[in-house]
């Protein structure tokens, strides 16, 4: 059975990836679907949050990653998915999720939402988040992808030292200049 899992994704964040690893043992394929919504300006571009959840995303065989417009239950039956899946934190993601599963089914009977409860860890996360932090020169690597990170220290330091709470020493880090590897993700 076909999954879609739609989204904003501006940036991905480890939760949403949560929510797809643990997606695609449940389902055959889950299609991971970026919104282009014209009402909204985001930090990413389209292309660039495709290219970030394909990066994040390689090591899963039966996760695509696409992007549509206009309705999502649309988007699905063209798909030929049969679920919508959405991760869930807390209770005020719950009204929301909620009125959107109940609305989508008016439009297609077809399709059903499949919740997954956020693993703890990042129940408090999401992109607006990220953004916050990385505006205000936090670090973010122990929340999104390593690349995903760096596309993001790109967008607000401009090289900016940022420091990172992690560490246990003093030392600032300049998220820019440090590899992958010796970043604390
Ligand atoms: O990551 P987000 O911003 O919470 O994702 C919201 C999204 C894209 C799933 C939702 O806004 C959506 O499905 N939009 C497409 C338009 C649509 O189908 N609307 C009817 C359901 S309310």
């Amino acid at each position: 059975m076909i999954a879609i899992y739609p989204g904003s994704f501006d940036p991905i964040t480890l939760g949403h990836l949560d929510i797809i690893e643990r997606g695609s043992q449940l389902f055959s394929q889950i299609i991971v679907a970026v919104l282009r919504n014209p009402n909204k300006t985001p930090l990413f571009s389209v292309q660039q949050r495709l290219e970030q959840i394909r990066q994040s995303t390689t090591h899963l065989d039966n996760v695509e990653v696409d992007a549509f417009e206009g309705l999502t239950v649309e988007y699905a039956t063209r798909s030929k998915a049969k679920v919508l899946l959405r991760g869930l934190r807390a209770i005020s993601d719950f009204e929301v999720e909620l009125q959107m599963a109940h609305t989508n089914k008016t439009l297609s009977t077809e399709i059903e939402t499949v919740f997954l409860a956020t693993s703890n860890e990042y129940s408090f996360l999401s992109s607006s988040v990220v953004k916050e932090i990385a505006r205000f020169g936090g670090s973010i690597n122990h929340l999104v992808p390593p690349h995903v990170a760096l596309d993001t220290y790109k967008c607000f330091t401009h090289n900016q030292t940022v420091s990172n709470p992690i560490r246990t020493d003093t030392t600032e880090v300049n998220p820019l200049n440090s590899s992958p590897s010796n970043r604390e993700m």
